[in-house]
């Protein structure tokens, strides 16, 4: 099968957050199991190029009164295709961010449909993301369906119902397939107008990671390998490399580190409040975030200037994005904490098993599905054939956190063996793309049937 994902994200090259992740990782799973993948992306200014093996200029076309020019290159073992309009729509400096983001993506799909229909490609599925690709849908269906493209089949995924409604609303209408990313979210939102009409076509597909980008064994941001067989000794040297290059004090104590976009999606409030309390329980704390919103932003710095001070060796909110201290984060940490407000499925959680870290989360989403609760979720685990895995909790006020973070921060002070063996379980837990990918297969076939 040949699968064209069109997208305006993707991991490392182009990344804001999961959906970057995704596009590559889904696209590499697909790709291992013998299917032809390609990956259409705007050509932006901010790309991270050094990633991009011989990237080339490849030709031009004419499009909305424009030329576009098309580069060709490799990413991760992938065939992208970038598309640079010489109207200068991608020369912003950022990904999102502009005025007129939806105008500039609503171009990028349209631009994007006529490259494969005048290049004479015929994908079998054109597979689009979240509302910045979701015109590629109603464009197919509209326009490019009946001239050129018809054999093929549009599968829209929302991996985030928050942002733009109108644009998820009319993909919802116009895919053949549709789905979100993992089972508990999908009956979340199932509900919601803009998907309730639409559920005999819609699925929750879970995300996987990248085991092979995501590798503790071969990181070279962290300083010793390390497998489950090791886990302890790689783990204790990360985090002694992580305390070193913070600046914290170097102790064996309980380190909680959070890895997020600063957004009220991810339970801003809870996750100041799990600062104090981890604190409070004399364990350390680093948090790797940045704010969209500028005084969300200013806020973390006013609360990263007083904790600097009061708990200059102990805590530490590096407010920025920084992809190679978010591994040493998610080796050195003992716990990786995700107290969402919502969540369509979350891949921190993932990442930190990966890396032997135990991850403890607000029950929402996609948490549901990958975090088993070591008190509470035994019977469940053992319907999945898996053993618990993590902490959980409920409600969305600091009663729920306390309560998850308290139980975590015990077990690593009253029983350091068990601790150990659970951190070397997690990391035997498959989170990859190996079940998840084979369901996509599944509906890119039923698309086409
Ligand atoms: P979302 O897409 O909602 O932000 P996910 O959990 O799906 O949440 O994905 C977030 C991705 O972005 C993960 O790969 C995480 O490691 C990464 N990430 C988030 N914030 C940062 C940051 N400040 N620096 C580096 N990586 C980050
Ligand atoms: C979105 C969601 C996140 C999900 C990611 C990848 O950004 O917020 O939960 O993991 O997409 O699908």
């Amino acid at each position: 099968m040949h699968i064209v994902h069109i997208s305006v994200e993707m991991a490392p090259i182009a990344k804001v957050g999961g959906l970057g992740d995704v596009v590559t990782s889904l696209s590499r799973a697909v790709q291992d199991l013998n299917h032809s993948v390609d990956i259409i992306l705007p050509k932006y200014d901010c790309l991270k190029v050094n990633h991009v093996k011989d990237l080339h200029y490849q030709r031009s076309y004419s499009w909305g009164g424009t030329e576009i020019k098309v580069w060709f290159g490799k990413v991760e073992g992938l065939s992208v295709y970038f598309l640079e309009p010489q109207n200068g729509m991608f020369w912003a400096g950022c990904i999102y961010g502009c005025k007129n983001d939806g105008e500039r993506f609503g171009f990028f799909c349209h631009a994007a449909l006529e490259f494969l229909q005048q290049s004479g490609f015929h994908p079998d599925i054109i597979h689009c993301h979240d509302w910045s690709s979701a015109p590629v849908a109603w464009l197919f269906k509209d326009h490019y369906m009946h001239y050129g493209l018809g054999k093929s089949r549009v599968v829209f995924t929302i991996h985030n119902l928050e942002f733009g409604a109108n644009n998820i609303g009319k993909a919802m209408a116009y895919s053949d397939k549709a789905t979100t990313v993992s089972p508990t979210y999908s009956r979340e939102i199932s509900g919601n107008p803009l998907v309730a009409s639409h559920l005999h076509k819609f699925h929750g597909i879970l995300n996987g990671i990248d085991p092979d980008i995501w590798d503790p064994y071969n990181d070279t941001y962290i300083p010793v390998p390390y497998t489950s067989d090791n886990v302890v000794e790689g783990k204790r040297a990360a985090k002694d490399a992580l305390q070193q290059r913070l600046g914290l004090k170097k102790a064996d104590l309980p380190l909680v580190g959070i890895i997020t976009r600063l957004t009220h999606q991810k339970g801003i409030h809870l996750i100041k409040h799990a600062i104090w309390r981890a604190l409070e329980r004399n364990g350390q704390v680093v948090l790797l975030g940045s704010a969209p919103d500028p005084r969300v932003q200013n806020d973390f710095v006013n609360l990263a200037n007083h904790l600097h001070s009061s708990h200059s060796d102990r805590a530490r909110l590096c407010l920025t994005y920084d992809e190679p201290l978010s591994h040493l984060i998610y080796a050195g940490a003992d716990f990786i904490l995700v107290p969402s407000i919502f969540e369509p499925c979350g891949l921190t959680q993932l990442t930190a098993m990966r890396y032997g870290s135990i991850a403890v989360v607000r029950k929402t989403g996609g948490l549901v599905d990958t975090v088993l609760d070591v008190d509470h979720d035994k019977e469940k685990a053992k319907a999945q054939g898996l053993e618990p895995n993590g902490f959980s909790f409920d409600g969305a006020d600091s009663a729920g956190v306390d309560y998850a973070l308290n139980r975590a921060i015990s077990a690593w002070y009253d029983g350091r063996d068990w601790f150990n063996s659970l951190c070397k379980k997690v990391m035997e837990q498959d989170w990859s793309w190996n079940k998840p990918a084979l369901d996509y297969l599944e509906l890119y076939h039923s698309a086409r049937k």
